[in-house]
């Protein structure tokens, strides 16, 4: 049996594919790096659901379709009670999205991209004291978010900065949450089903969970002299650095690289201070160079959360809700995964080995 299910071929996918000796990610055979720098979130949700819906749907028209959605799901806000806001963002994102009727066509998937993209910023904002903003349908599902989260028209930069982020993580072969999706869809439950599954996966800290403690960390660390104390101490600890490692990847994630990009405009613009990105940048050297000397034998490289952690912290999402932003770019992932499943795959289920006690003999 392989722990962890390493190495274990579980599907074949048309999505995306992580080469983890080359450091490469090819999403509907587009690589990641042209992707995040010329996709937007509607175009690389068109692209990933091509073929897999019951009629085919536009960029243009997914971007017109998740605008008025955004604006029906809206009235759900209403029922975001103390008792849900008292949860962490993506856990009251899940019990809104546990509302939603559950179901395997174009309509359902439509309501579950839009829905995050609606419900998070109004949980921020609601969490923060303040009134949810209404969607905007006639913006792009990236500016209607951010709009929605600071009440103000986000830059264009700020929008293509949010666009990036949310393709790089569209989709990334068979990570545990996209796994989940894929196992709940092979019953054909509905789509609502996988979403909620794949969102209890996502919010362990060891997949989605890791960004918000990587800006904790740099906090914790405040300079690069710190760095190599801080990061040795963390590992005599028997912590793990969050923002490194990978089960795929080998080398350097190539969407830590894509987010770095994504954040030039910003720090250009004066929206980011420079001296964050130079400590993010001294503290992952750091990193790099005490794991290679701890971990000799295992290639521990930075991974996608690490500068997500930056550039979601100068989009203004306060880091609880990083794990939230997260869902809202995968969610696509997860739904193309699971109508793939559906449509070509058969009941997932695995055997395992009985090592318990044998019966008491008769
Ligand atoms: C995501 O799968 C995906 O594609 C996920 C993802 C996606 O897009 O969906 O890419 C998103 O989840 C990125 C990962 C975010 N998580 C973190 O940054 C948390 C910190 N990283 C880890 O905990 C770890 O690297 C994992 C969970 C990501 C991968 O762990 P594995 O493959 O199960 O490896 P392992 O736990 O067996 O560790 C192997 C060795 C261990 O040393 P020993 O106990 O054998 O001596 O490497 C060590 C680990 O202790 N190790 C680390 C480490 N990651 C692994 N040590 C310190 N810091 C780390 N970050």
């Amino acid at each position: 049996m392989k722990n962890g299910l390493e190495d274990v071929i579980a599907a074949e996918t048309q999505l995306s594919d992580v080469d983890g000796e080359a450091g490469r990610l090819i999403i509907r055979g587009i690589s990641l790096d042209e992707l995040a720098s010329t996709a937007t979130y509607e175009s690389v949700a068109a692209l990933l659901l091509d073929g897999l819906t019951e009629r085919p749907v536009s960029e243009a028209e997914l971007r017109g379709q998740l605008g008025l959605m955004r604006t029906q799901l809206f009235a759900h806000v209403q029922s975001l009670d103390q008792d849900l806001l008292a949860l962490p963002p993506v856990d009251a994102l899940r019990a809104l999205i546990a509302r939603l009727p559950d179901g395997e066509d174009l309509d359902a998937a439509l309501r579950l991209l839009a829905a995050p993209a609606v419900f998070l910023p109004a949980i921020l904002r609601l969490q923060a004291g303040s009134e949810p903003t209404e969607p905007d349908a006639k913006l792009s599902q990236s500016a209607d978010i951010l709009r929605m989260l600071t009440g103000r028209l986000p830059s264009k930069e700020q929008t293509s900065a949010l666009d990036a982020y949310l393709v790089a993580i569209s989709d990334h072969g068979l990570n545990a949450s996209t796994f989940a999706s894929r196992v709940i869809a092979s019953t054909r439950a509905g789509l609502t089903s996988s979403v909620l599954a794949a969102i209890s996966a996502l919010k362990g800290p060891l997949h989605g969970g890791a960004p918000g403690p990587v800006l904790d960390m740099l906090d914790a660390i405040g300079s690069g002299e710190n760095a190599r104390g801080w990061l040795a101490e963390a590992l005599d600890r028997g912590e793990r650095l969050m923002g490194f490692g990978h089960r795929i990847y080998r080398v350097r994630d190539p969407r830590a690289d894509a987010l770095k990009q994504a954040l030039r405009p910003l720090v250009s613009a004066g929206q980011v201070d420079r001296r964050r990105i130079e400590l993010a940048e001294s503290v992952e050297q750091a990193a790099l160079a005490i794991l290679r000397e701890r971990k000799p034998d295992r290639p521990l490289d930075v991974n996608v959360e690490f500068y997500t952690a930056l550039l979601l912290d100068a989009l203004g999402f306060p880091r609880e809700s990083f794990t939230g932003v997260f869902a809202i770019g995968r969610t696509v992932g997860w739904i193309a995964h699971a109508r793939e499943q559906a449509l070509e795959g058969r009941l997932i289920r695995p055997r395992s080995v009985y090592v318990g006690p044998l019966p008491r003999a008769a």
